[in-house]
């Protein structure tokens, strides 16, 4: 039977000791799961390592760790897995998620941020008006779109990768979000704008996402927060057109306005243009509070006097037009819901249609 080497981050906050690394050797079948690794040196070497596990089939989301360095569950990745993506010669680095007080070695303290931020979002239905006499009906395809926000499993991999979270640790973050996007997109809910107005207007809101990609690379489950915020902001700037304190509906647009226009982004014009151009009022202090920004983009050659006047792409990326004439030309934006899919089977056309996508 082969043998693992678990690399195990071990830390008692109120030990007053620093963290360390321990090493434990176990002999156990490759298909077995690094948590069955953990249990296994807890149950024969060492019955003081902290770790958190219920289900053991990646149904209840409580043994989230960081394996190599990306959070997983323990539960749900293979020892021969994770042992070819070491990056440790072979040996299988476990510690505790991130952007979480730990509790004890690889238990994190999910109250304290991960909850409170579900918390936030108002993790429940807010009907309006008085309920029906019978059950409340809702369209299929209303259901297809929030399926993939409900298959979270609120293990808080998503929020332990989260980079905006580890800068602006108020960022209401990617788990609540996509819990938001479940709401909102759910038609019995009454108060849809006024939870997109409220996501907008808070600085650590929807804009808050640097659309790193990490939350949904980490999630085990394909929620891929990241993408529902993406429809959240898609729903408060261009449906309900709810203005933003972050400015960065606006920001968006003059992001997407400038490729179209320059095939690469031209990033001299980026920032007057989110705030109107440059000679738009609102422009000057923002170029003004920038210009820290500026300065340390030009000394390191991001943008230079020469590339800020002169953009050398524009006519290579000229066809690039054509592409966005196509997409703005459409008369019904289509929202992908890829998390659910299958095949059209012959009497069931309404359910095929709305598995392969659904518009919001
Ligand atoms: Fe339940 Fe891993 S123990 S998800």
């Amino acid at each position: 039977m082969p043998e693992y080497t678990l690399k195990i981050r071990r830390y008692l906050p109120e030990s007053g000791e620093a963290p360390y690394w321990e090493d434990f050797k176990v002999d156990l079948e490759g298909h077995r799961s690094v948590l069955e690794g953990i249990l296994t040196a807890k149950g024969e070497q060492d019955g003081t390592i902290g770790i958190r596990c219920s289900c053991r089939a990646a149904i209840c989301g409580s043994c989230g760790v960081r394996i190599n360095g990306r959070a997983a569950l323990a539960c749900k990745t293979h020892l021969e897995e994770a042992h070819e993506g070491s990056q440790s010669d072979g040996d299988i680095v476990v510690e505790p998620m991130g952007n979480m007080p730990v509790l004890k070695d690889l238990i994190v303290d999910m109250d304290a941020v991960h909850w409170k931020k579900i918390q936030r979002v108002t993790p429940w239905l807010l009907p309006e008006g008085p309920p029906p006499e019978r059950e409340y009906v809702v369209p299929h395809e209303a259901m297809v779109d929030v399926t993939q926000s409900m298959a979270c499993i609120q293990c808080g991999a998503c929020v332990s990768d989260c980079l905006s979270m580890e800068v602006d640790p108020d960022f209401v973050g990617p788990a609540a979000l996509a819990k938001a996007y479940r709401f909102v997109g759910d038609p019995r809910d009454g108060q849809h704008e006024e939870r997109l107005k409220d996501l907008s207007e808070d600085p650590a809101g929807i804009y808050d996402c640097t659309h790193c990609f990490n939350c949904i690379e980490a999630c085990p489950k394909g929620v891929a927060p990241m993408n529902q915020i993406m429809r959240l902001r898609r729903l408060a700037g261009d449906d309900y057109e709810i203005e933003d304190r972050n400015n960065g509906h606006r920001h968006e647009k003059a992001f997407v306005q400038n490729i179209r226009k320059n095939g690469l982004l031209q990033e001299a014009d980026l920032l007057p243009d989110s705030y109107g151009g440059k000679f738009h009022p609102n422009a000057v202090p923002e170029l003004f509070d920038s210009l820290p920004v500026i300065m340390t983009a030009l000394m390191r050659r991001k943008v230079t006097p020469g590339k800020a006047l002169r953009h050398p792409h524009r006519k290579e990326f000229r066809n690039l037009r054509t592409y966005f004439d196509k997409i703005e030309s459409r008369d019904e934006r289509l929202e992908l819901n890829l998390y659910i899919v299958g095949e059209e089977e012959e009497g069931d056309q309404d359910i095929a249609v709305e598995t392969e996508g659904s518009s919001a």
